[in-house]
């Protein structure tokens, strides 16, 4: 059996070990050091100034939208745009906060929102910002999407919980935004189990992330910020100051065992994108051997496709029926394309916000795409196994 995922960590046996002692000698297992030398080895690897980690990707979308809604910088109404092929913790978090959202059309080639579906959303409902999914470790032409977004104002915000270590034009997706998110669950590029991070270059909107991420209250802020934040709200009593709450937060935590899982891993990055990278191309000769049956994938403008997943989307229900059948029955564990098509999913379809049939696009990647694993614990057998059973 050919699984969607095969361990929980790459190198498990050596990270095991290290957690289990780990454990063994820590005083301390909630969020605390470890958490810390997590986000600053993170943000150092990212090539991005902060990074905060939280309990999942989820969270980490959940807090990023609830942050900029405390800043003021996003407000009740406003519209969010988003790519409709994403995971459903992309768009609930937005309107858990009364914000409004605005599914976009994805490009066939490539999963993603491109410029011109941004522009043509934008035209029919204009955005005070985009959500942008990079799915599958690729993306449309998002320097354009950056232009785009910059000229019209419309804020861009990155989910980057699928595509860490991909790259385009010597820039890692996740840094064309004022912020983007990462997901670190078992299934994903790096495992901390589960958890998440924001990563941004705003001071501001960090420390309010960290506010979020804990109560609302000071605590994981420096000196000089509880200061300026204790006379602001005139809490001169440090008995009450470690308990005051100052904004609207949650627990969205990790411990130091995510903290631990992930700063012991983050030197392996780049030998597991490589290899993902490496089955990625391989995997991609399915598509390429069949012009015929399969939608082509076009990477080239990019400098590094890192995915943990293969998507193939078939031209029609006979080859989608036909292909499922034979990976099913050859024991290679597939699903959808992420989420599929959220327009197709019934927690929006209640919403009623109108019709987006015209989205043919992410229709058709609903309808006859599906997805098995690409991790960097495939051996070149399971690679050439699968790629051998469409020749
Ligand atoms: C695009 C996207 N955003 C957010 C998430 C949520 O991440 P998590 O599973 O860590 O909550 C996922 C999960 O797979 C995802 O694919």
């Amino acid at each position: 059996m050919i699984k969607l995922i095969k361990n929980t960590f790459y190198r498990e046996e050596d990270t095991k070990s290290k957690l289990i002692e780990f454990i063994r000698g820590a005083k301390i297992l909630s969020m605390n050091k470890e958490v810390l030398k997590f986000e600053h080895d993170f943000a150092a690897y990212q090539g991005r100034q902060y990074c905060t980690m939280f309990n999942s990707g989820s969270s980490a979308n959940l807090a990023l939208m609830q942050a900029l809604v405390n800043l003021g910088r996003l407000k009740r109404n406003d519209t969010v745009g988003f790519s409709s092929l994403t995971w459903v913790t992309n768009v609930t978090p937005m309107l858990q906060l009364g914000l409004n959202i605005y599914p976009l059309e994805v490009e066939l080639n490539n999963l993603n929102v491109s410029q011109r579906y941004l522009a043509q959303g934008h035209t029919q409902q204009p955005l005070q910002a985009l959500f942008l999914t990079n799915l599958l470790g690729f993306c449309a032409d998002i320097d354009a999407i950056a232009k785009y977004c910059q000229a019209n104002n419309i804020m861009l915000l990155e989910d980057n919980c699928e595509s860490l270590g991909s790259a385009i034009a010597g820039k890692k997706l996740g840094n064309f935004g004022l912020a983007s998110t990462y997901s670190f669950y078992v299934a994903h590029h790096l495992s901390t189990i589960e958890g998440g991070a924001v990563c941004t270059d705003d001071a501001e909107l960090d420390e309010m992330l960290r506010m979020v991420r804990a109560h609302g209250w000071d605590r994981n802020l420096s000196a000089d910020r509880q200061q300026v934040i204790r006379q602001t709200n005139r809490v001169a009593d440090s008995f009450y100051a470690q308990y005051t709450f100052y904004t609207l937060g949650y627990n969205l935590r990790p411990t130091e065992i995510n903290g631990f899982l992930g700063h012991t891993q983050i030197p392996y990055l780049p030998e597991m994108v490589a290899r993902r990278q490496a089955n990625f191309k391989r995997f991609m000769t399915i598509v390429e051997n069949h012009p015929d049956q399969f939608e082509a994938l076009k990477f080239d403008h990019m400098d590094v496709v890192s995915n943990f997943a293969m998507p193939i989307v078939c031209k029609t229900k006979e080859i989608f029926d036909q292909s499922t059948k034979l990976l099913m029955e050859n024991g290679v564990e597939i699903r959808p394309i992420v989420g599929g098509s959220m327009i197709e999913q019934p927690f929006f379809q209640n919403l009623q916000l109108g019709d987006f049939s015209s989205l043919h696009n992410a229709h058709h990647i609903h309808a006859h795409g599906f997805y098995f694993g690409n991790h960097a614990d495939l051996t070149d057998e399971e690679v050439n196994f699968v790629v051998n059973l469409f020749k």
